[in-house]
């Protein structure tokens, strides 16, 4: 039976990404499946910062730069996606928070990992319609050897 041992789900805070994770959780039920989350931090990626804490920043006089608000923003992507992991039963996981052009370094650092399967959403943030494969899914696809799984 072919069974997957380092599972890589990159996520974007899509809904799309979202399935992937639980998807991907539930092939990594298994003690030595390790399962690893990816977010890649792109200055034109659509962040959803929260309105609070630029108040509070400004309530205190606390210099909070745009790369700070971004790097928050990316790391709640990947603990909201961490917790959804776990409660559909992935069990070793962990994540990474990159920057970079998004399809280069997830194909990058699966390389690098030895990762031998890619969950991913077929679209992402952009998801406007008209095209079934967002430009991330598409260029990861044909960048990497191993096995990729894109979800609805
Ligand atoms: N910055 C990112 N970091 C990690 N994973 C990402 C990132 N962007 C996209 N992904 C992954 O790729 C999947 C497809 O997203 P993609 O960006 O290709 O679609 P889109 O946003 O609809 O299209 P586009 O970005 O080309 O407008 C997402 O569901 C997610 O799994
Ligand atoms: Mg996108």
């Amino acid at each position: 039976m072919l069974v997957f041992k380092h599972i890589m789900v990159p996520v974007d805070g899509s809904e799309h990404a979202n399935r992937a994770v639980e998807i991907a959780s539930d092939l990594a039920k298994k003690d030595n499946t390790q399962f690893m989350l990816l977010h890649v931090l792109t200055r034109t990626g659509s962040y959803d910062v929260p309105k609070e804490l630029r108040s509070y920043a400004e309530i205190e006089h606390i210099r909070i730069t745009e790369k700070d608000l971004v790097e928050l923003a990316g790391k709640e992507i990947l603990s909201n996606a961490a917790n959804r992991a776990r409660e559909h039963g992935a069990i070793d996981t962990s994540s990474r928070l990159e920057s970079g052009d998004p399809a280069s370094r997830i194909a990058a650092i699966a390389r690098e990992n030895g990762v031998d399967l890619i969950v991913m959403g077929r679209r992402g943030l952009g998801d406007l319609g008209g095209l079934l494969f967002g430009s991330v899914s598409h260029k990861v696809a044909q960048a990497v050897e191993c096995c990729c799984l894109t979800v609805k």
